[in-house]
């Protein structure tokens, strides 16, 4: 069966619409005919500072809205990645084989350390891509499921890898992004223009564990565009094309299926759709993070099974790359 690896930052309580359509939602949908491993990336979430008991609190939170997303911890492998030594272990190697200007060229690098400013910019923050490198190469996996915001870090993982088995001899698969086109990138609802990210706070960002009330006041006063028809167009109608992106994800319906079903309706009735289909996911979803929250001790003792589990894959492919770059092997 091929291997799917992919994980979120837990660096927020909620997860928003964009990582639930954009990752969590292919995630559980692939576990039925993949060897799935699913992370979560504390390692990642310190890169720009943050509080310990919050990231604590929060690691578990995320993990909980992976199950409640529909990732089932007995077909996948759930954990958390400081539970695993070899990530940060393989990182290091990998760091070795990157080149400052490759890892220098990530966006997301280059947007995050120019609103930071150099001073407040870590060296984590730079090495972070090359961190995911080792998370995806560890796991041989085959398919990345990620948003479109992920791509360049999976070309990057495919470039360090090929590099690795080019230099020491044939050991990491080579992994592809898999990345829906549907639901590649989620916008916000405020400024249809930008992705729904969880580093911009605020009325445009729909936060799955949010009140009910919030997400349907957020949805009601999204921003929409001039005219009055219910039509895709990404360029002239970002608002209206976000709406009928998140409704279609949500439904099953396509959207061509949509404008018609709205033709002669206006804006009001499509976000009325939007916020059904909003709330039917995220009711039952919040229902199941708080059963899941009600006992941490049993949601711990799941993740330490994940992360057993993960060593089954993770020890002997670091041991292999130790080798094969030719250090010493322990007694
Ligand atoms: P993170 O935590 O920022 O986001 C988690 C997932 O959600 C997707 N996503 C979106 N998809 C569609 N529309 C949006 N507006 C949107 N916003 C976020 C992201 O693409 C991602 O799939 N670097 C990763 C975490 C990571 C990782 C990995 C992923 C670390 N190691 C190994 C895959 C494999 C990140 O920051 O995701």
């Amino acid at each position: 069966r091929p291997r799917v690896f992919s994980g979120m930052q837990p660096t927020n309580a909620s997860l928003h619409l964009g990582n639930y359509l954009g990752a969590l939602r292919q995630w559980a949908a692939m576990q039925d005919d993949h060897d799935a491993f699913y992370c979560v990336v504390d390692l990642h979430a310190i890169t720009a500072g943050h509080d310990p008991a919050e990231l604590r609190e929060r690691s578990r939170v995320t993990a909980a809205q992976y199950i409640a997303g529909g990732v089932d911890p007995e077909r996948s492998t759930l954990f958390v990645q400081s539970h695993r030594p070899e990530h940060a272990q393989l990182a290091w190697v990998l760091s070795c084989i990157t080149g400052f200007g490759e890892a220098s060229r990530m966006t997301q690098f280059k947007d995050k350390s120019a609103r930071h400013g150099a001073d407040a910019t870590t060296v984590g923050l730079f090495t972070y891509p090359v961190l995911q490198a080792a998370d995806i190469l560890l796991y041989n996996a085959d398919f990345v499921p990620v948003g479109e915001d992920q791509r360049q870090h999976v070309e990057l993982t495919r470039d360090v890898g090929g590099r690795f088995n080019s230099r020491f001899g044939e050991t990491f698969v080579l992994p592809k992004p898999f990345i829906p086109e549907a639901t590649a990138k989620i916008y916000d609802l405020q400024d249809p223009t930008a992705k729904m990210s969880k580093s911009v706070a605020g009325a445009g960002l729909i936060e799955l564990l949010d009140d009910p009330k919030v997400i349907e006041k957020r949805i009601k006063s999204a921003v929409t565009d001039t005219g009055r028809d219910v039509l895709a167009d990404r360029e002239n109608k970002p608002g209206v094309t976000n709406l009928l992106t998140i409704l279609s994800a949500l439904t099953g319906r396509p959207i061509a299926q949509i404008e018609q079903d709205f033709s002669g309706r206006g804006y009001g009735d499509l976000k009325k759709e939007v916020i059904a289909a909003v709330l039917d996911v995220v009711l039952p979803f919040q229902q199941r993070v708080r059963e899941l929250l009600d006992d941490p001790a049993e949601l711990d003792a799941l993740l330490a099974r994940g992360a057993e589990k993960a060593q089954a894959t993770a020890e002997p492919m670091l041991r292999r790359a130790y080798e094969r770059v030719g250090f010493l092997a322990p007694m």
